[in-house]
């Protein structure tokens, strides 16, 4: 698949009218694991049965609270990778995984940056908003209703500046998170880069204690949403987020060709780092 040959203006491609389809994550080819993070992959829970994206297939409005109360740093993180591209002056093509509303785009980049934007995610309602979201750009831009490994997997080689991924990537088990640095390093130009906000453990900390600690702050802080919302997020978070540390992050990206790794913002579990080749 090219995206810029099959651009769409503002259209989301059928494959949303028709529904997504079921769980994921689906179809990843295997790659093999560096060695020094074999023991993750034992450890990793056998099931991940639970549907990751159930909260946002329902409604995007929960997230949408998330992300207006600023409670996972999107302000604060969106200034940091701002800070990344402030002085570029290219027209930058940007492959976005798991791209939600891309409420966060049009604060990252400047007018004229961009000269075609890509999102994929599994959430329709997430890409209705995103169409609007993005509508002011006035360039190419194309919305996916699928998996990003499968976006991945099809988008030429090198064609993109940035692969840019929010929030997403901490869904998918530690084997798929190697083929998406993997993949991700083909469809990146020569010069290109990963801009990778997620989720982090902190390292020497286990999951289960991670998921005490995060749940314990949306349990106390995170007052903008109901009660109901507020059990929703922990349930969504205790079946479906597995996120690595920053370190197995590293090990894979270094596994996958990217030489320069470095961190742009760290706020609590919330971190940006850019890879590079
Ligand atoms: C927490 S939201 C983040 C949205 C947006 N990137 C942001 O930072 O605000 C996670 C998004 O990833 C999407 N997602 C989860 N797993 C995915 C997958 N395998 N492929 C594509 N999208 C996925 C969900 O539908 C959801 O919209």
């Amino acid at each position: 698949m090219t995206c810029s040959k099959k651009t769409v203006h503002l259209t989301i491609l059928p494959e949303v009218n028709k529904g997504c389809g079921l769980p994921v994550p689906v179809n990843f080819i295997f790659v093999p694991l560096p060695p020094q993070i074999i023991t993750l992959a034992v450890y990793r829970p056998t099931t991940m049965s639970a549907d990751p994206i159930t909260i946002f297939r329902k409604t995007w409005g929960t997230y949408q609270k998330v992300i207006s109360n600023n409670l996972m740093f999107h302000k604060e993180i969106s200034e940091a990778v701002a800070k990344r591209y402030e002085t570029h002056s290219g027209q930058l093509r940007l492959l976005d995984l798991g791209c939600g509303d891309a409420s966060h785009i049009t604060n990252i980049l400047k007018p004229g940056q961009l000269a075609e934007y890509c999102g994929c995610d599994l959430s329709p309602y997430a890409l209705d908003d995103a169409g609007i979201n993005l509508a002011p750009l006035g360039i190419p831009v194309t919305l996916l209703c699928r998996d990003m490994l499968a976006v991945l997997h099809e988008v030429d080689e090198n064609h993109f500046d940035i692969v840019y991924s929010s929030y997403a990537l901490h869904h998918l088990p530690v084997e798929a998170k190697q083929t998406f640095f993997t993949q991700c390093r083909r469809a990146l130009s020569l010069d290109g880069c990963i801009i990778l906000v997620d989720i982090m453990r902190e390292e020497e900390q286990s999951r289960t204690e991670y998921l005490c600690h995060y749940n314990k702050t949306v349990r106390t802080q995170w007052q903008a949403l109901t009660p109901d919302e507020r059990n929703q997020v922990q349930e969504h978070i205790r079946s479906c987020d597995f996120p690595e540390t920053p370190s197995t992050l590293e090990t894979l990206a270094r596994h996958a060709g990217f030489t320069r790794c470095r961190r742009l913002e760290k706020r609590t579990w919330h971190e940006a780092w850019c890879y590079e080749a």
